[in-house]
């Protein structure tokens, strides 16, 4: 069967300041939280490796960019660090940082590569945690201010922003999880985190709006659908409190410009609810996207909890629900994580029958494979297991777009192997295999597949 994608479909793959650029203590950068935690708690990255060790994009960008051309990249996200733009997180600007993402921007477009930017992915500049992160209302206006600084040096040229990558991820790891810093446990704090990035995002999409560039703003969401166990009562009912927890509390403000109002009831039953402000409702309504980018890697299967809650325990989620493991489930067993195409296809329904069919493209999907050298064979990494990976995927994004989907792209994460916080180098995503002791890049048997796909705007199978 054929399977033809779109004119002007979107091919490329992802990546994320911190994670590439390296440069973490030079060109004008001040601190972000990563480089604050690693000093103090180096033993919570995979082999003590730390952000310093990134891939060195902000040194070899240029030939960087000349590897996506080289596989026929059209299309190319990643993020600006605001601790490097705005070392204090606010006041005054770094030229070398403006001059570095100018140069990026710059290249990308000579070399025909659509500069996909997104504002925050993961990396508060640790003068803002300072006064408490998304916690304090200060912060969010300096992140509105940062984004409108860069709205204002780049908007003549980038025509794709998003506000976030994948918000709620630093709400779990710093807040319920302890997997980002402030390894914070309290649900409520956590709370109070996403509720004010979904603020920040709407100020900085109000802003963008009031500039009137000639571009399209969104975020990027993890959509994970939640499948239920069974059809049991209680086993939907878990499901859709995942839902609501995990995916709605920001689809919906950022599409539909408010909160479920079943989230909203669940918070206040347990006294989670953060503060609310006059005028928060009409700022969050301001927020509504252009385009999502959607992440997928992994379906999330729950079944209601067996057990009773401990009341003295920290309120958590999982007070609602326990994971399912399937049996017969097709896993990744270099990641350990369940390998679902079809979840792709279910999330671009969802969006097409419940979410006005938002324009939206696939931010982030990929194979993440520990101890991947175990594949190197004459020089080159046989990755058929990504390309595999791929191709699967693909073949529920066509249909869904045969049914009408708004989809239009496909980035992969990641563009060469690259540092992945606490992970550091221990799951590569490339296309591209990154030699640690020289820096050197090499293209994997699923760069060179997919080169071929995106040149024919498509493949057989
Ligand atoms: C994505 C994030 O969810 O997962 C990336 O947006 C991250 O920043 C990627 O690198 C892979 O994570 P890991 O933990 O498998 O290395």
């Amino acid at each position: 069967m054929k399977y033809q994608f779109p004119q002007h479909f979107y091919w490329g793959s992802a990546a994320s300041a911190t994670q590439t650029e390296g440069a973490a203590f030079s060109g004008g950068k001040g601190e972000n939280i990563w480089d604050h935690w690693f000093k103090s708690e180096p033993n919570r990255f995979h082999q003590g490796v730390s952000a310093t060790d990134a891939s060195t994009f902000y040194e070899h960008f240029r030939s960087d960019i000349q590897l996506m051309k080289d596989i026929n990249h059209n299309s190319f996200r990643t993020s600006i660090s605001w601790a490097r733009l705005i070392p204090d997180g606010t006041g005054d600007v770094n030229p070398e940082a403006v001059d570095f993402y100018n140069q990026v921007i710059d290249t990308l477009i000579e070399q025909g590569i659509e500069p996909f930017i997104c504002l925050f992915h993961f990396d508060m500049p640790m003068k803002m945690q300072a006064l408490g992160g998304f916690e304090n209302r200060y912060v969010l206006q300096a992140y509105a201010d940062y984004a409108e600084t860069c709205f204002r040096l780049f908007g003549d040229r980038v025509k794709h922003w998003f506000t976030f990558n994948e918000p709620i991820v630093p709400v779990e790891g710093g807040y319920l999880y302890d997997f980002h810093y402030p390894n914070v446990l309290d649900f409520r704090r956590a709370a109070t985190v996403a509720y004010h990035t979904v603020l920040a995002h709407a100020m900085a999409v109000s802003k963008y709006r009031e500039l009137k560039l000639n571009g399209k703003i969104g975020i990027v969401l993890n959509l994970t659908p939640s499948y239920p166990r069974s059809q049991h009562q209680a086993d939907l009912e878990a499901s859709n409190i995942c839902d609501l927890m995990f995916n709605r509390s920001f689809l919906d403000p950022a599409i539909r410009g408010e909160y479920p109002q079943q989230l909203v009831a669940l918070l206040k039953q347990y006294g989670q609810l953060p503060d609310i402000h006059d005028g928060d409702r009409e700022l969050i309504a301001q927020g509504k996207i252009d385009l999502l980018g959607i992440n997928y890697y992994q379906p999330r299967r729950v079944k209601a909890r067996l057990s009773a809650v401990n009341p003295n325990a920290p309120f958590v989620p999982e007070w609602f629900f326990e994971p399912y493991e399937m049996p017969g489930r097709k896993m990744n067993p270099h990641r350990g994580w369940e390998i679902y195409e079809k979840g792709i296809y279910d999330i671009l329904t969802n969006l097409r029958e419940h979410y006005g069919n938002i324009p939206c493209y696939i931010s982030e999907n990929g194979m993440g494979v520990e101890g991947e050298e175990k594949f190197l064979k004459d020089g080159q990494i046989q990755d058929d297991y990504r390309i595999d990976f791929i191709r699967e995927h693909l073949k529920w994004i066509h249909r869904a777009i045969e049914e009408g989907s708004a989809c239009f792209g496909y980035h992969l994460w990641t563009f060469i192997d690259n540092w992945s916080w606490c992970n550091a180098y221990k799951n590569r995503y490339g296309f591209y295999r990154l030699d640690l002791a020289t820096q050197q890049r090499s293209l994997k048997k699923s760069g060179e597949w997919f080169a071929q796909i995106s040149e024919a705007n498509g493949f057989d199978d």
